[in-house]
C-alpha cells in the first residue's frame, strides 16, 4: 500500500504531463508541491524551458536550488498554469488552503494564471469543506477587534468556530507578507461562498484559504491510480 507520501510524489509527476515548453508557471508551496518541484527541475535540467513564479519564499529558494528560472509577479504578470497543493477539496473543486501559511501569495498567483491544476493524494478530498482549520490571514494592527469581527461575522450565518493564533514555537508565526494567521476551526463549511464573502468584509483580514472558482482541474493521486477531476 503507497504511503501519502508516494501518493504526493504520484501526483506531483503527473502534473508534469501538463507543462508545455515555454509555459509560465505559477509554482505552488507545501510537500505535494515540492513533489513537482523535483521532477520538473529533472525536466529542466533536460532541455524544457519554462518559468517559475513562486507562491512562497521556502518554494522561491527550492525552485533556484534545483537550477528553474524564477521571475517574480512584477516581471511575469499573467501566468499559463499554476500547480499547487490544497488542504481540503469538494466535489465542485472548491478548496482550502494556506496550512502552509502562503494562501495569499497562493491565491494572488492561481488568480494571475490561466489555469490552476491542483495535485493532492485522496485524503484531502472532502464532502464539504471545513473539517481543516480555515487559515485566515490578517494585519498585526487591531489584532483583537479583528479576531471578534470574524467570531461576528461567522456568527452571523450561524457558524460557531473556534479561532486559533499560528505560532511557530513560542512566537507568533509571520507569513511571507508580514501579516499573522488565525486557524479558525469550523467543522463544516455548508456555504463556503458566504462565508467568503463575510470574511472579506471584516477590515483587518487581508485573505483567507478558502479557494472559490479558481481551480479548474484537481489531479488525485489514490491507492488505485490517478484520478482527474474537473
Ligand atoms: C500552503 O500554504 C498550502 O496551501 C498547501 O498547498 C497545502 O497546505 C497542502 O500542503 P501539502 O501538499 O504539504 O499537504
Amino acid at each position: 500500500m503507497a504511503d501519502a507520501g508516494d501518493l504526493k510524489q504520484a501526483a506531483g509527476r503527473a502534473a508534469l504531463d501538463h507543462v508545455e515548453d515555454g509555459m509560465r508557471l505559477g509554482i505552488g508551496t507545501g510537500s505535494t508541491a515540492e513533489a513537482f518541484i523535483h521532477a520538473l527541475a529533472g525536466k529542466v535540467e533536460a532541455g524544457l524551458k519554462v518559468v517559475g513564479v513562486a507562491t512562497s519564499q521556502r518554494t522561491e529558494a527550492l525552485c533556484r536550488e534545483l537550477g528553474i528560472p524564477m521571475q517574480t509577479l512584477e516581471t511575469v504578470p499573467q501566468l499559463d498554469l499554476t500547480i499547487d497543493g490544497a488542504d481540503e477539496i469538494d466535489p465542485e473543486l472548491r478548496l482550502i488552503k494556506g496550512g502552509g501559511g502562503a494562501l495569499l501569495r497562493e491565491k494572488i498567483v492561481a488568480a494571475a494564471s490561466a489555469k490552476m491544476l491542483v495535485i493532492a493524494d485522496e485524503t484531502k478530498l472532502v464532502e464539504t469543506l471545513g473539517a481543516f482549520p480555515l487559515p485566515i490571514e490578517i494585519n498585526g494592527f487591531g489584532m483583537i477587534a479583528t479576531y471578534l469581527a470574524i467570531q461576528k461575522a461567522a456568527q452571523d450565518l450561524g457558524l460557531e468556530c473556534d479561532l486559533t493564533l499560528r505560532r511557530l514555537g513560542e512566537e507568533p508565526f509571520i507569513t511571507d507578507s508580514g501579516h499573522l494567521i488565525l486557524d479558525a476551526a469550523f467543522g463544516r463549511i455548508p456555504d463556503p461562498e458566504s462565508l467568503s464573502r463575510a470574511l472579506h468584509d471584516v477590515p483587518g483580514v487581508v485573505e483567507h484559504g478558502l479557494f472559490l472558482g479558481l481551480a479548474g482541474e484537481v489531479i488525485v493521486a489514490t491507492q488505485s491510480g490517478l484520478r482527474s477531476m474537473t
